[in-house]
């Protein structure tokens, strides 16, 4: 029986997911990103699937597949993000995955840029709409935002202070220092900052954070 017939604590719950990296163009062939293989929200949104969420899940272009009986919003750019997630409200809770591109081109060219004649090119940038501050900020706000925060040196300090930056509800952090090997692995250790301080979780897959995850955001939302 697929889980989607099957009932479950979020039946008839809308949650939003991002996941992936965006894409900034620099010329028709080349783009600036972050890292992201777009794993641990893809996990997420099979988790939130499993527990009878109807799930909306917006996508950069990640390496791995969206999960089926989701329905699958796929974009490029932070803005069509924004955009992509600002149709998809209302929901019950949106959980901001992504690794957006802080950054987009702002003299990117139409057509290819040669080697030939001109040097190396000066590229102009401009930051990127936050898309999880604006959620934070609409009036269509879910009940529950949940940020993710990839960090290095002092991950509880600096994911605390960005849960308040931001304004929303909890902040799932990890620690991306190279040590760690978590950066690109099938792994996360993260550690969840709610208004009651912060949780460290131990080290799962990143099937197993989703599932644990998926079971916060269920019991927060019943
Ligand atoms: N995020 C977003 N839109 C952006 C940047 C980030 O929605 N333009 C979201 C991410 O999906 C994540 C959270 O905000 O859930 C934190 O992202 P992060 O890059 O850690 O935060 P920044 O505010 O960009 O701070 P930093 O300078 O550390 O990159
Ligand atoms: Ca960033």
């Amino acid at each position: 029986i697929e889980a989607r017939f099957a009932g479950g604590p979020l039946e008839g719950r809308h949650v939003l997911v991002t996941s992936g990296p965006t894409h900034e163009p620099i010329d028709p062939v080349r783009y600036i990103a972050n890292r992201s293989s777009g794993a641990q929200g893809t996990a997420l949104a099979a988790a939130l699937r499993d527990l009878g969420a109807r799930v909306s899940f917006v996508t950069g272009p990640a390496e791995v597949p969206p999960p089926a009986r989701v329905d699958v919003i796929r974009v490029q750019t932070a803005r069509e993000m924004l955009e992509a997630v600002t149709d998809a409200l209302p929901a019950d809770a949106a959980v901001m995955a992504a690794a957006v591109a802080d950054w987009r081109i702002e003299n990117a060219s139409g057509s290819k840029m040669k080697k030939e004649g001109g040097g190396a090119p000066r590229l102009d940038f401009a930051e990127n709409p936050d898309i999880l501050a604006s959620v934070c900020r609409s009036e269509a706000r879910p009940a529950l935002v949940v940020g993710f925060a990839a960090e290095t040196d002092d991950v509880v300090a600096h994911a605390t202070a960005k849960r308040a930056r931001k304004g929303c509800d909890w902040i799932v952090a990890n620690d991306v220092s190279p040590a760690t090997g978590i950066m690109g692995g099938s792994e996360n250790a993260v550690t969840l900052i709610t208004a009651d301080g912060a949780e460290i979780w131990p080290r799962l897959t990143k099937t197993e954070t989703a599932r644990r995850l998926a079971e916060r955001i269920s019991g927060a939302l019943t």
